[in-house]
């Protein structure tokens, strides 16, 4: 084989011709997909990514032909790698039913490399990893497609005598080559038998990372990926975790970097907010709703109030949040891209681009967020019902006397014809005394409102309201006011609402599920764009800069309780009530 080999290498296809025939709409199943989870033993890998890949296996989303690999530095078997994934796997989908054979299946499929980052050695054992699983197809492939004669001039080997390490050291493009006899002179048959078979080995080999690691290991290890174990004809795609750097330079930085390797359309940036059930249901319930969209604007609306909270603290991660606070953690990303969402003018078409192109449309409309319209904050220690909470700085990965804010609130503005003037307030905020994220949206008073005087809570209260409640217990609530039943003439408000959980039997998807999904399949949508970062960043970078530059204190608030009473102050400003 290898004399034959040498021979025909001069005649191998050449490069445009092999990815022309790549481009051909191969057989969805017919194509590989090498998932690699790069720092799989971290707390994100563990926490999200396997479960929601064994999720898509467990529902028939993931391809036929697919493989997992975890990498990271720490020394593990792929049966320690099982073993520590299969603690965290659970039947999401019907907690009664008994997943164990389904989670054998999946386990099965799951490898383990241990490798540095910035390895490209490391990184090439791994791409021979994964070919072994990739190339497996070959024969099939050759049987399924019926090139017997390929099959016999190969030298009469019986399936029996292929092995997968056969397949990987050889290179595959010799089947393709002129000097075949007979079968594949046809140039057209030759591409044609390219297309089932791909010089991958019989499969279109399509390869993501989903790189689970600190920010500062992001680059190395994107360089590694793109030069040592990207696929050669299939898809490479490299899914980035926030955070997408801590300003607007180190941001820029960033992406110049990751542009060194990877197109644009290889690099999905995930803001797992985007991917939540609620956020995807924004788009829907604007613009396939009659009575919302005409509703959509500073004419009817009077502010909008994008809220998170979380009832913990930043338990185990207080090293990395102290380097980024409570703005960068949640505001300039989850929060800001839902208003983004929210606040966008019709898409041309529910395509990625379009869709992406309208949200930076509106960033690019919004003010640059002043230190006036910002309330920081950090909790203390709280003791309640004789527990001791601890304060943000107890935490030992934190600095003493850090300043970092763990609360803020803000008051941001789009100036544009639909938004001139609304005030979009967004809160939040850890160890407060609730977790939830909602979309609050405040109506205008009803002009000339004959019922005034039957109100018995204030007007301001009479308004209506429309709540989009992202998470827990996901909901949908329209605050209306309506006449209490009896003889007299009492108003009352009510909610006119749907409650996720009475609707629907089936359980919610992950937030990661969706967007692993999307990575896996090429939609975008779901995804940031580079010039949907610079935007976001523009907005927060100087007023980050501001806060740190002058020292300002945040305001302390006890752990579990509502945060800072400046919020309150800040919304008066601008007349609004927080929901
Ligand atoms: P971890 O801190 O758990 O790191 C993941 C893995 O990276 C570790 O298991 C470790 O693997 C390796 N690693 C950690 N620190 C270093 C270092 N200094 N140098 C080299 N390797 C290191 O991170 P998470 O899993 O929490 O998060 C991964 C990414 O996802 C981060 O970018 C984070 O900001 C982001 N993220 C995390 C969320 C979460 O809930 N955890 C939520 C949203 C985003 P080993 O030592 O085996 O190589
Ligand atoms: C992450 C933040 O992006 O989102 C965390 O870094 C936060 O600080 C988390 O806890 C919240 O996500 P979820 O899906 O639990 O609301």
């Amino acid at each position: 084989f290898k004399k034959l080999r040498g021979g025909f290498l001069s005649s191998v296809p050449s490069t445009q011709e092999l990815k022309e025939a790549a481009s051909f709409d191969v057989n969805k199943d017919e194509s590989t997909v090498s998932i690699t989870v790069v720092g799989a033993s971290g707390d994100l890998a563990k926490k999200k990514i396997f479960p929601a890949l064994f999720a898509l296996y467990y529902e028939g989303c993931l391809p036929k032909h697919f493989t997992i690999f975890g990498y990271a530095r720490s020394k593990m078997t792929d049966a320690e790698l099982r073993n520590m994934v299969s603690k965290t796997l659970a039947c999401r989908i019907d907690k009664r039913e008994n997943c164990d054979e389904k989670i054998d299946q999946f386990l099965k499929r799951c490898f383990y490399h241990s490798g540095q980052y910035d390895s490209q050695e490391n990184f090439a054992e791994l791409d021979k990893k994964l070919k072994e699983h990739e190339v497996m197809g070959v024969w099939e492939c050759l049987a399924k497609f019926s090139f017997p004669s390929v099959v016999m001039w190969i030298g009469g080997l019986s399936d029996k005598n292929i092995t997968s390490d056969y397949w990987s050291q050889m290179d595959t493009a010799l089947l393709l080559s002129e000097d075949i006899p007979s079968t594949f002179r046809n140039e057209k048959q030759r591409l044609q038998c390219m297309k089932e078979l791909n010089v991958q080995g019989g499969r279109v080999s399509n390869r993501l990372f989903y790189l689970s690691i600190p920010p500062n290991i992001f680059i190395d290890a994107v360089k590694c990926t793109s030069s040592s174990a990207s696929s050669g004809l299939g898809w490479t795609r490299v899914i980035v975790e926030k955070p997408f750097g801590r300003d607007s330079d180190s941001s820029a930085a960033l992406t110049k970097a990751l542009k060194q390797y990877l197109e644009e359309d290889q690099i999905f940036r995930i803001d797992h907010y985007l991917g939540k059930e609620l956020v995807e249901n924004l788009s829907v319930l604007r613009f396939s709703n009659l009575i919302f969209e005409p509703l959509w604007s500073r004419q009817y609306i009077r502010n909008v109030q994008l809220i998170f909270s979380e009832d913990f603290g930043t338990e185990g991660r207080g090293g990395y949040f102290d380097n980024y606070g409570i703005l960068r953690d949640i505001m300039q990303n989850h929060l800001l891209q839902i208003l983004a969402l929210f606040a966008m003018e019709t898409p041309v078409s529910l395509e990625a681009e379009d869709i992406r192109n309208e949200k930076v449309k509106v960033l690019r409309s919004m003010r640059p967020l002043q230190l006036e319209d910002v309330v920081v904050g950090q909790y203390k220690s709280h003791t309640k019902g004789g527990v001791t909470y601890p304060a943000y700085t107890d935490d030992n990965t934190v600095p003493k006397g850090s300043l970092t804010p763990t609360f803020a609130a803000a008051a941001l503005f789009i100036d544009n014809a639909r938004w001139d003037g609304v005030p979009f307030l967004m809160k939040a905020g850890k160890a407060l005394h609730k977790k939830r994220a909602e979309i609050r949206v405040q109506f205008r008073h009803v002009p000339g409102n004959l019922y005034n005087q039957n109100f018995e809570t204030d007007l301001d209260q009479a308004t209506n309201e429309l709540v989009i409640r992202v998470q827990p217990d996901e909901a949908i609530d329209l605050k209306i006011n309506n006449k209490v039943p009896g003889l007299g003439m009492r108003l009352d408000h009510s909610n006119l609402n749907l409650h996720y959980a009475e609707r629907y039997s089936k359980e919610i998807p992950d937030a990661y599920e969706r967007l692993l999904l999307d990575a896996i399949e090429g939609e975008r949508r779901l995804f940031i764009r580079s010039d949907e970062l610079d935007a976001a960043w523009a907005l927060f970078t100087p007023v980050l800069k501001e806060l740190e530059e002058k020292n300002i204190i945040p305001e302390y608030y006890p752990y579990g309780s509502r945060g800072p009473v400046g919020a309150h102050y800040l919304a008066a400003r601008y007349n609004v009530r927080w929901g």
